[in-house]
This record gives C-alpha cells, sequence and structure tokens, in this order.
C-alpha cells in the first residue's frame, strides 16, 4: 500500500511544483493572515487545493490536514492522514522565489510512514518511506554521523536570541556562542531536510504547526536523527509545539545546556 501510494505521490509533488514554477509568470495574490509578516498567496491555496482533490479521488478513506483550511478538522490522528503544508517559506516565495518546499507527511494511526520535501526552486526532492531509507532524487541518503557542538552548523531565528514571549534568550544564546556556526533559512521543512542531507546538524525553533514538520520527520529518523519539542519530549503532531531537530549525539549535548 505504502509503494503504490508513494508512486502517485511521485507524481504529484512533482506536478505541483511545475504549477509552482508556472506561478512565477504570474502575478500574485499575496494577503496577510494574523499578522503583517504572516503572508499567504493564492499558490499556497492552490496548491494544497490541487493535493486535496487527488487525495480524495484516490484514497476517500484518508483524511486531511492542510495549512490552508480546505482539508479536514481533525482532533487525532486515527487512520490515514496526510500533513500538508503545501508552500513552507511564503515569505522566501514571495520575496526570493527560492528557499521554499513543498512538504507532505502521511500519517498511520499517529505513525509518520511517508515523507516528503520539495524544494521547488532547485528541483530536489527528499523523500522517504518508514524503514525503506530516504533518499534525494533517487539518491539514497546515509545515516547520520554523530557530532558535537563545537564542529556544528545550527539554524535558528535570531527571534529566538532577543527578547520573546516564549524563551528567555538567555537559554539559547550559549549555544549560539559555543556553536561553529548559524544560519537560518525561513522554511522549517528545508532546514530539516538539511539536517537529514548532512547539511546542517541541529535545528532549534519555539513553534510550529504539524504541517511544518510532519515530511521532515519521516525523512529525519529514517536517517537516525532525532525529532522532539525543545525539552526532549516526543512531539504531539495535532497541536503546535517547539521543535528540535538534530543529528544523534548533538541532540544530548544541547538539551543538557537547556534543561529547563
Ligand atoms: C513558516 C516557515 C518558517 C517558520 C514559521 C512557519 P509557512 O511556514 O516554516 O521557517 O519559522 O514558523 O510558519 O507559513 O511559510 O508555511
Ligand atoms: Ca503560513
Ligand atoms: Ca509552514
Ligand atoms: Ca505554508
Amino acid at each position: 500500500m505504502w509503494n503504490e501510494i508513494d508512486q502517485h505521490m511521485q507524481h504529484w509533488i512533482r506536478e505541483a511544483g511545475e504549477r509552482i514554477r508556472d506561478a512565477f509568470q504570474t502575478k500574485l495574490k499575496i494577503e496577510t493572515k494574523s499578522s503583517p509578516s504572516d503572508l499567504v498567496t493564492n499558490v499556497d491555496r492552490e496548491i494544497e487545493q490541487f493535493f486535496i482533490e487527488r487525495i480524495r479521488r484516490t484514497y476517500p478513506t484518508h483524511h486531511v490536514l492542510g495549512e490552508e483550511g480546505f482539508g479536514d478538522q481533525l482532533e487525532a490522528l486515527d487512520g490515514t492522514v496526510w500533513i500538508i503544508d503545501p508552500i513552507d517559506g511564503t515569505m522566501n516565495f514571495v520575496h526570493q522565489q527560492r528557499h521554499f518546499a513543498i512538504s507532505v507527511g502521511v500519517f498511520h494511526d499517529g505513525v509518520g510512514m511517508l515523507g516528503y520535501i520539495y524544494d521547488v526552486a532547485f528541483d530536489e526532492l527528499y523523500y522517504a518511506q518508514k524503514g525503506k531509507g530516504a533518499f534525494l532524487n533517487g539518491t539514497p541518503l546515509p545515516p547520520l554521523e554523530k557530532t558535537s557542538l563545537d564542529r556544528a552548523i545550527i539554524s535558528l531565528n535570531a527571534t529566538w536570541v532577543t527578547e520573546n514571549r516564549r524563551i528567555d534568550p538567555h537559554v539559547l544564546a550559549p549555544l549560539v556562542k559555543k556553536a561553529r556556526g548559524t544560519r537560518s533559512y525561513g522554511s522549517a521543512a528545508l532546514e530539516m531536510a538539511y539536517i537529514a542531507s548532512g547539511k546542517l546538524d541541529a535545528y532549534i525553533t519555539l513553534r510550529l504547526s504539524p504541517w511544518d514538520i510532519a515530511g521532515g520527520m519521516v525523512i529525519v529518523e529514517e536517517v537516525g536523527g532525532v525529532v522532539t519539542n525543545l525539552y526532549g519530549e516526543p512531539l504531539n503532531m495535532i497541536e503546535k509545539s517547539s521543535v528540535f531537530v538534530s543529528k544523534p549525539g548533538l541532540h544530548e549535548e544541547i538539551l543538557a545546556m537547556i534543561k529547563r
């Protein structure tokens, strides 16, 4: 069953990518949601509807959780649930036309079975099937090796080391100092794909939704990476949460530094 779903999804996600690249030739309709920095476009909505139409036609018993609200209202992850972020990194999509991704996770009774992150501008598809390995455009991704903070590039948004509502900036500052380097890409999905493929070593953020991380979780775990909340606890994929993704070894080292 998962192989068959994967075959469909490999086609659908590349077709969706094509549609997004075509949209660069059109004028985007850009709106704001909860704040001036929370953007949404007609393309975010159209791509979510594109996936939902295909999923419902092919798998009428499956459920869909999507950022733009065209899916189902779900309170639990029973059965097969597609968790969809049609464009992760909408601000990058609007301002830069790169560094954004389609992110999809397919969960069964709460367990991540398939994960996809498609970097549309670079035409790079990261994907994984639970127990079958993770791939980038068909090439297997090797298992992640342990590393330490002084050799690590960690990804985090500068917000979390300034005054903010979610965390004392002094908690993460020592980590930023000790790390080899820090980066911020503005797409949680790509940041997870970069960990899975060894370009980054850890990613920390204080508030994400299930659709930001569902695809990445399956891919990262498949290569031996660790995905928890900031305090090392398992994520509840139906709620917003802090997120801490890391290579093995480094996960323990960072957790010891930020213990509450
Ligand atoms: C956002 C991106 C961003 C993260 C935000 C997310 P969106 O997703 O993943 O990197 O910092 O919290 O909301 O809204 O562009 O799909
Ligand atoms: Ca959004
Ligand atoms: Ca997102
Ligand atoms: Ca989005």
